[in-house]
């Protein structure tokens, strides 16, 4: 072969376009760091660091030793799942799921959120994407070669987009409506208000709102997050996103779901169907005992995070940094101080204290100038963290 040129092969001009996914690029960037000798503490991803319950465990080592469960799943999850998820969604939201047509299990939320345009979504569609978010509502419209219109969250408007901004013709062309309350990364909450004001937006343009919701139950001071199918009219032009990962610490796991509309709920199945083969069934077994048993643990849990929560906004205004106590999600989100760039922010703190918090930047434009810290590090080292901090002279 030495004679002969080597062909000149490359990847789709959409890989080529997307960004590297943010938290790989951070990855690496610690793993630079660690590998120089330091002790990085990183207070980047939103991860739990607490164990997944002992009894979603057990179900899972009983799932796994039957024999049953080796096979390929069912394409679209167990019926006992389907059915536990609606239960869930009754008994939390009073919202009525119809097993078989209004919910789809994915294989952790992520996976349901990138699909959902290749589902809905033709070239050149407008979707409309909050900013900053969570990256992967961007990415999958960008995977489906939609056109993003971003709809910036601010301090201003307590992050909620304004949606009378968005010019008549866009709202016209626009398919797609993504959001999520509690917010990533601006630990934001909806109030039911801003919901029925999306509703009507959504009626009158005709397009797919789909909320995220994963970060529900994970929430503070005794404030609980609605769905956003518990607005009238929602159903007929909405999908919700929920997930286990958050809401039972079991990121590792890889289930999550989708409901609501059952047009919208049939495409992604659809595009599922063909493109994955279901979730092992001994995880969707696990995913069951978590959603059925004990939910009283999660209040026990949720102190947790509380706690570090309170740790971080005592540390930060140490700083002289002010920040709000958020009510729910798992991060807190607060100003960069002396007007400097996120990510100047950020290096400044990794190089001179190896603590590594994510620059606002990260999960858009608009993000700039503000820092997300995430509760998701274990006491001891957020501890370490926070002390380290306190000799940063900002
Ligand atoms: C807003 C939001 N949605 C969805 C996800 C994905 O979660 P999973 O795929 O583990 O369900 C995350 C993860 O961090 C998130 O922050």
């Amino acid at each position: 072969m030495a004679s002969r040129t080597a062909p000149t092969l490359r990847p789709a001009r959409r890989i080529a376009e997307l960004p590297p996914y943010l938290f790989a690029e951070v990855d690496r960037r610690i793993a630079e760091k660690r590998a120089q000798g330091h002790d990085v503490i990183s207070l980047g991803i939103g991860d739990p660091d607490l164990p997944t319950p002992e009894h979603v465990v057990r179900a899972l080592e009983s799932g796994a030793r039957d024999a049953a469960n080796h096979r390929y799943p069912d394409y679209y999850g167990l019926r006992d799942l389907r059915v536990a998820i609606a239960d869930w969604y009754r008994d939390r939201f009073a919202v009525a799921l119809d097993a078989d047509t209004e919910v789809i299990p994915v294989i952790g939320s992520k996976e349901g959120i990138a699909h959902l345009p290749t589902a809905w979504v033709d070239p050149g569609d407008v979707v409309l994407v909050p900013d900053p978010g969570y990256p992967v509502f961007s990415i999958g419209t960008m995977l489906a070669n939609g056109e993003i219109y971003w709809l910036p969250l601010t301090a201003e408007r307590d992050f909620l987009p304004d949606l009378r901004s968005i010019p008549r013709e866009v709202a016209r062309r626009a398919r797609v409506l993504w959001l999520n309350y509690p917010n990533n990364p601006t630990a934001a909450t909806a109030p039911l208000e801003f919901f029925r004001e999306v509703v009507d937006f959504a009626w009158e343009n005709e397009l797919l709102v789909c909320h995220d919701n994963a970060y529900s139950e994970v929430a503070y001071d005794g404030y609980r997050a609605p769905s956003f199918l518990q607005v009238d009219g929602a159903r007929e032009i909405g999908v919700e996103f929920h997930s286990l990962s958050k809401t039972y610490n079991m990121t590792g796991w890889r289930i999550g779901m989708a409901v609501g509309n059952r047009t919208a709920i049939e495409a992604l199945g659809r595009v599922k169907t063909n493109v994955d083969s279901g979730i092992f069934q001994a995880v969707q077994l696990a995913g069951i005992a978590a959603l059925r048993g004990d939910q009283t643990w999660l209040e026990g849990r949720n102190q947790h995070y509380q706690r570090r929560r309170d740790a971080v906004v005592s540390g930060l205004r140490r700083l002289g940094i002010d920040v709000t106590p958020p009510l729910a999600s798992l991060y807190v989100w607060g100003p960069v101080p002396a007007a400097m760039k996120s990510v100047d922010f950020s290096l400044r703190l990794l190089d001179e204290v190896a603590v590594w918090i994510t620059p606002g930047v990260g999960f858009g434009p608009a993000g700039e100038g503000y820092f997300r810290v995430s509760l998701t590090t274990p006491d001891d080292r957020l501890e370490e963290a926070l002390t380290r901090l306190t000799k940063v002279q900002l």
